[in-house]
C-alpha cells in the first residue's frame, strides 16, 4: 500500500501514537511566553462535531475573508467548506487548558491532508506530502508560539508517515504569514509560480498572487515508515 494511502487510513489515535504520544488529546508542554497551558487535539474530519466547524469556519472567515475578495480567485464560501470539513481532511484543534472554558470552545486550527503533489523534480513526477490547507488563530492568540508549535507538530506527524515534505500555499498579500512560514525555513517550491519558467508555461510571465511554500521533513532511514 502506497504512503498516502496508509497515512489516510490512520485514526486520529493512530497518528498521535506514531508521534508517540499516548493519546490524540494532549496537553502542550508550557514552554510557551504566556505561561498558559494549551491542549491540542487531532481529530479526522468526521470527528468534529457541528459547533467545532462552525468555530473554524468563522475563524477561517474573519481572519481571510477579505484576502480571498481581494485574490484573483474570489472567495466561494461553500468551496471553502467542502474543503475544509472534506473526509480526508485532518485537524489540530488548539484550546486552553483552563477548567472554566467552555467545551468544545478553540482558539486555533490547523487543517492539512495526506496527499501527492506535483514534483517534476523526481523520476515519479509526483511526491508524497502533507499539505496544509489552513492555519488560522483567533487574534488575541498570535504572536505566542502557538503558530509554531501547529506547524511543528505536523511536520512531526508529515514525517513519521514518510511524508516527504510540508507544503501549502499563501496569499503574496498575507505578508505577516509570509515571515511566520519564512521564520519557519519554508522555501518556495519548485512548481510555485515564481519558480516556474514562463516559456515552459506558454511565453506569459505566471501572474499569480500567491505562492507555494514547502519544507522537507527528514526521512525515516529505513526510507519507509511502517
Ligand atoms: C500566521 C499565524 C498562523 C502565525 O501564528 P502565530 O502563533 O501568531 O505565530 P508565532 O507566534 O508562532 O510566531 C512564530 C514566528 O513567526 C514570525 N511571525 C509571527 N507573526 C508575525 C507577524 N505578525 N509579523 C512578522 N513575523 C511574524 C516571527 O518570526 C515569530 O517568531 P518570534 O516570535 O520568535 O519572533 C497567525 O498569526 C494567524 O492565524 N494569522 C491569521 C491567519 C493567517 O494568515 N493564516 C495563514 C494563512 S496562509
Amino acid at each position: 500500500m502506497d504512503l498516502v494511502k496508509r497515512a489516510n487510513r490512520a485514526s486520529a489515535s493512530t497518528i498521535a501514537q506514531r508521534i508517540h504520544l499516548s493519546t490524540p488529546d494532549f496537553l502542550h508542554p508550557s514552554s510557551l511566553d504566556d505561561q498558559a497551558r494549551w491542549r491540542v487535539q487531532i481529530k479526522c474530519a468526521h470527528e468534529l462535531s457541528n459547533q467545532v466547524k462552525k468555530q473554524c469556519f468563522e475563524m477561517f472567515e474573519s481572519n481571510m475573508k477579505q484576502i480571498y475578495l481581494r485574490s484573483m480567485d474570489g472567495y466561494n464560501p461553500q468551496e471553502k467548506v467542502r474543503e475544509l470539513f472534506a473526509q480526508e481532511s485532518r485537524f489540530l484543534l488548539l484550546s486552553p487548558a483552563v477548567v472554566d472554558q467552555a467545551p468544545e470552545t478553540i482558539d486555533g486550527f490547523l487543517m492539512w491532508r495526506f496527499d501527492f503533489e506535483e514534483c517534476p523534480s523526481v523520476e515519479a513526477g509526483e511526491t508524497e506530502v502533507a499539505y496544509c490547507y489552513e492555519i488560522q488563530l483567533k487574534s488575541s492568540s498570535r504572536g505566542k508560539g502557538l503558530g509554531k508549535v501547529l506547524m511543528a507538530t505536523l511536520e512531526r506527524i508529515g514525517a513519521s508517515w514518510g511524508m516527504k515534505k510540508v507544503m501549502l500555499t499563501v496569499q503574496l498579500e498575507n505578508e505577516r504569514a509570509l515571515s511566520f512560514y519564512r521564520s519557519l525555513n519554508f522555501l518556495p517550491d519548485e512548481i510555485s509560480p515564481s519558480q516556474t519558467d514562463p516559456e515552459e508555461e506558454g511565453g506569459e510571465p505566471a501572474a499569480a498572487d500567491y505562492e507555494i511554500l514547502s519544507k522537507p521533513l527528514p526521512q525515516h532511514p529505513s526510507g519507509s515508515a511502517s
